[in-house]
């Protein structure tokens, strides 16, 4: 083989080790995402579990009846209501985004925002919201307190 053509095997092969060595390098993990449905608004939907105590700090209002807790993570709001009903529902107004409160004595959520009102369901009882919370499950075994979607 003459020196020429033994530069060209060389340079081919080399060649060769490069291209293969990008395309692995250049996978499908290094690919964009794919593109989002039309009318999607990026909103994930979280799958939410967890298990509070309801006897240790800061959930202890929950050890009362009529008493509420806002998790803050989550944006879920968590009610006993009077009659010992555990209640799970966003805790975020769906007219402006204002943090709810639980009215024990009214047996609603509300929103200090511009006043509208949701049932212990998340339905809407008065506006201006228009749109209902999204309500969560709840399980009580002893002191501990299952939220769930
Ligand atoms: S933000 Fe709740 S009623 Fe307007």
């Amino acid at each position: 083989m003459e020196r020429k053509d033994f530069i060209e095997q060389v340079g081919l092969s080399a060649a060769s080790i490069l291209i293969f060595g990008c395309m692995q390098s250049c996978s499908k993990s290094d690919s964009p995402a794919p593109p989002q449905p039309s009318g999607s608004n990026n909103n994930t939907v979280k799958n939410i579990d967890f298990t509070i105590n309801i006897t240790i700090s800061p959930y202890t209002n929950l050890n009362t009846a009529g008493g509420f807790y806002i998790d803050r993570t989550n944006s879920i709001i968590i009610a006993r209501t009077l009659t010992n009903e555990f209640l799970a529902v966003s805790s975020i107004c769906t007219h402006q985004q204002v943090t709810l409160d639980f009215e024990a004595s009214n047996n609603r959520f509300y929103c200090s925002g511009h006043g509208s009102t949701f049932s212990t369901t998340g339905a809407v009882i008065n506006g201006p919201a228009d749109a209902p919370l999204k309500q969560y499950k709840t399980a009580l075994s002893g002191n501990l307190l299952r939220v769930f979607s």
